[in-house]
């Protein structure tokens, strides 16, 4: 891994006014002001270096993939599958071969709960999740249960935020699967995955980890894991929309018939049947997302650039800069959901402010430039259990500093002044 270090100061510290040099969008006025980004958790800006490669390909090497002969095929194939090889080495895959392109980590949590839930589930197999999951990993398995009649056990979040383990034992006794989130996209925590990855191994369940929070903050190893399948999504991580990643061991790909069927899938089709392709383009029917993984392959090139161990440092400093001077403002007039200590977090804020409704919140936020989401961040079970309807989502990234922070401090002086009127 080459450091960049035109982007890191003397202390190894991610330099952040380099960095919001890299991204375009960053310059833009909003409503008379600069644009102050706090929703990465939703999607995360992209720099130059990604813009740039997707643009290369359009310009110079647009050719569909893995069929041509001639030399800007050859290029588009070596530019897919040099994407996938980065994205291998930058999750500690064994080879690209367990790397499935996917559109998103939702397609990548539908291709395991379709085609491997589908293939090896029955009626009464249990399935554990956690109350902090994305509706992207909830949704899927409530198919199966109307498909196949299969049971969902949930492990409990506590009022701090983090996963009540004390009944994991039991929940997981029996299971088929665990399947779990490994940084919440509402509070932030950090799950323990090795832990959960364990357990369900020892009850005899397959461990899927929904990755999507995970893999664009912090260094990730999936063999450290020992999962069996990882999902995660390109557009968090500085890559395009229309890209995602599914990871698995190839020994359970081999097994799991394919998800969706056509051409690019198969070694051979007649007219009784059909072969399918070996990995990882059994999984990938049809023409693939081309320029997106090119885009995501220079995402990775980025925060490979940047260090994975320093935008975690950057974030931890961040969280406890926005903790810290946040709480000092606005004291017990503002909520921030998820556990209080940063080491235990990442950089998603879930924000409620007096009895202001968040979509009111971010209102104002936005005519000071301050992008934040309101709503339930397709967590609607996790909202049940926080007893809220929704809040005020500020999620960090690495083009993010304190002045960002301070901004969205104002933003709330500013709301606080509209909505006393
Ligand atoms: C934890 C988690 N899982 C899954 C997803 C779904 O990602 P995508 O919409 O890219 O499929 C998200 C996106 O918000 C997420 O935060």
């Amino acid at each position: 891994m080459t450091l960049d270090v035109a982007r890191l100061d003397q202390g190894g510290r991610l330099d952040v006014a380099r960095i919001k040099a890299d991204f375009p969008i960053l310059e833009r006025q909003v409503h008379g002001g600069r644009l102050v980004y706090l929703d990465s958790a939703n999607t995360s800006q992209k720099p130059r270096q990604v813009l740039d490669a997707m643009t290369r390909y359009y310009e110079q090497s647009n050719a569909n993939v893995h069929r041509g002969t001639y030399l800007i095929a050859e290029e588009a194939t070596a530019g897919l599958e040099g994407a996938r090889a980065k994205v291998a080495s930058f999750i500690g895959a064994r080879s690209s071969r367990e790397v499935i392109f996917t559109r998103n980590a939702t397609e990548s949590l539908n291709l395991v709960a379709k085609a491997w839930g589908r293939a090896n589930l029955s009626a009464g197999d249990a399935v554990v999740l956690t109350e902090l999951e994305h509706h992207a990993n909830i949704v899927p398995w409530h198919q199966l249960v109307d498909e196949i009649g299969i049971e969902l056990r949930w492990i409990p979040v506590t009022a701090d935020g983090h996963l009540d383990l004390g009944d994991l034992d039991r929940l997981v006794d029996g299971a088929k699967v665990v399947s779990f989130a490994a940084m919440s996209n509402v509070l932030g925590t950090i799950l323990p995955v090795e832990r959960l990855v364990s357990a369900a191994h020892d009850a005899g369940a397959i461990a899927v980890v929904d990755a999507s929070q995970y893999v664009p903050h912090l260094a990730t190893d999936v063999q450290a894991w020992g999962a069996d399948f990882v999902a995660f999504t390109g557009h968090k991580m500085c890559g395009p929309t229309g890209i995602g990643v599914l990871w698995g061991t190839e020994a359970i790909l081999d097994a799991t018939p394919p998800f969706l069927t056509g051409g690019e899938m198969i070694l051979n089709v007649t007219k009784e049947g059909f072969t399918p392709n070996e990995l990882p383009w059994k999984f990938e029917a049809g023409t693939p997302p081309i320029a997106e993984a090119i885009g995501l392959g220079a995402a990775v090139d980025y925060l490979e650039s940047l260090g994975m161990d320093a935008v975690r440092a950057h974030e931890v400093a961040l969280t406890s800069y926005a903790l810290r001077t946040l709480t000092e403002r606005f004291g017990d007039r503002l909520t921030i959901h998820g556990p209080s200590e940063p080491a235990e977090r990442g950089g998603v804020m879930s924000l409620v402010f007096d009895d202001i409704h968040p979509h009111d919140l971010t209102q104002v936020f936005d005519q000071h430039g301050v992008c934040v989401r309101a709503g339930h961040h397709c967590a609607k079970p996790l909202m049940r259990t926080m007893g809220v309807a929704a809040t005020a989502r500020a999620s960090l990234y690495v083009y993010n500093d304190e002045a960002d922070i301070d901004a969205l401090g104002d933003a709330l002086d500013a709301a606080s002044d509209f909505f006393a009127i």
